[in-house]
């Protein structure tokens, strides 16, 4: 890149290295002198998304106050904490759904809202999720579990191949993956431990499409994962609703896919949707009708247990507001408009940084992305190639700035 290297160069750079070291030595002590979120002064617990017990079993450092909680850099940034809101709700659960809510977001197209798509698919699908376990991500709320929430989310970035950031990776209280993150054969770079793994039907699907000779064969499942259904259509909806039903798809283009195993002979498959449908989304389950499915086993995704504490979903008014105030690409403004929105990655580090204390990004677009494939489990080198459906080089902006402002650690090599 022909930066100049004279000494002037180095002497700035040192001048760079000390300053920040005086920096980070001031933001210590302010950390260290500051009371903490067990006193209350964070009070961002009520909607934020906490984890559960259940969820986590290395809390080792358990109650230790975060030495950099990003609410903290956050509060003092001068441009970011305009745009932050750290109370907004990220999940979109039953007991939001109300005719306002419906009013509002049939104005807009998915993944921002629902214009255009059946009102009772959505209203049964969100019927399901009316437990309190849908409203946050973490099985029990902030006050039972002081300390600090550490997370990583890795993006699926050829900068991975050959970092042996895996027990870094693993040592987070908590680990978002996303579409084809393949582990095996990885270990070592990208880590084994999973708690969250988000995707769009067609982003999950076309990974396995995709990447399946490349290891990617089957979705990560667990005891203690959750899934993050990002709602870009009215598939994935449709596909949640079977997922937490644990019966094959109605209907639609994935019509006969079965989230979970079935029995061996015949499946399950409900009434396409519940009728009579009560305008509040609190419509009683449907009868179910017992039909043989004939031909190939359906594919299989999130394993056997179907339940709805297990599944998860964005509200499309926080993609909304992340695109608005994060992610406002100039694609909005074009005839790409429709086919934009943030990419996978950038929902799951978002939707980190709004519910986690302190957030590490492994795998992220870096600008030396050049150097590195498209993807790590990739054997030979592929360039990154930028399409209009997301914006990469502003994502890239944007990590890097919440870096610099330390509101996020961005691995870079
Ligand atoms: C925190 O927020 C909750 C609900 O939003 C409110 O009831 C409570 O009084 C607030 N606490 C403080 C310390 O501001
Ligand atoms: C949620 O809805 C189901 C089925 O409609 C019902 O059986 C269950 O009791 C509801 N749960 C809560 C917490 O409202
Ligand atoms: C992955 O890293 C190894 C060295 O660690 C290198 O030999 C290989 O070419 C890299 N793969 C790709 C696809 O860049």
């Amino acid at each position: 890149m022909g930066l100049p290297r004279g000494p002037l160069f180095w002497l700035l750079l040192l001048f760079a290295v000390v300053c920040s070291g005086i920096l980070v030595a001031l933001y210590s002590s302010a950390v260290e002198s500051y009371p903490g979120p067990l006193t209350g002064a964070r009070n961002i617990t009520s909607s934020r998304a906490f984890f559960g017990p259940k969820a986590s079993n290395s809390r080792t450092r358990k109650n230790l106050p975060c030495r950099h909680p990003l609410y903290l850099a956050i509060r003092r940034h001068p441009h970011f904490r305009d745009l932050f809101d750290l109370s907004i709700p990220v999940l979109l659960s039953g007991n939001l759904f109300t005719q306002e809510l419906w009013d509002s977001l049939s104005r807009h197209k998915a993944p921002y809202g629902w214009q255009g798509l059946s009102g009772q698919a959505i209203a049964s699908t969100l019927s399901l999720l009316n437990g309190s376990e849908s409203t946050r991500l973490f099985a029990v709320s902030r006050e039972l579990l002081p300390g600090c929430i550490r997370c990583a989310v890795v993006g699926n970035g050829g900068i991975l191949n050959g970092s042996r950031q895996g027990q870094n990776i693993d040592a987070h209280d908590y680990v978002f993956r996303l579409n084809g993150a393949v582990i095996k054969g990885f270990e070592n770079d990208v880590g084994t431990k999973t708690s969250f793994y988000g995707f769009t039907v067609n982003t999950m699907k076309n990974s396995l499409i995709s990447y399946s000779n490349l290891g990617f064969t089957s979705v990560p499942q667990g005891q203690d994962l959750r899934y993050i259904f990002i709602p870009s259509d009215i598939r994935d909806y449709m596909m949640l609703r079977s997922a937490i039903l644990g019966v094959p798809v109605p209907e639609g283009p994935d019509k006969g896919d079965s989230p979970a195993p079935t029995g061996p002979h015949t499946a399950t498959v409900p009434a396409p949707f519940p009728s009579p449908h009560s305008p509040t989304g609190r419509t009683t389950a449907p009868a179910a009708l017992s039909t043989s499915i004939v031909g190939p086993r359906p594919q299989t995704y999130f394993g056997p247990e179907a339940s709805a504490s297990k599944f998860k979903l964005l509200h499309p008014d926080f993609i909304s507001y992340l695109t608005e105030r994060f992610l406002k690409s100039k694609w909005i403004n074009t005839k790409f408009r429709d086919l934009y929105m943030p990419s996978t990655g950038a929902l799951m580090l978002l939707t980190a940084l709004h519910t986690c204390d302190q957030v590490s990004a492994y795998g992220f677009i870096t600008s030396n992305y050049q150097k590195f494939s498209d993807h790590y489990f990739e054997r030979i080198k592929k360039p990154l190639i930028f399409y209009v459906n997301h914006d990469l080089s502003l994502e890239a902006t944007l990590w890097k700035d919440l870096h610099k402002a330390g509101i996020l650690w961005l691995y870079q090599r």
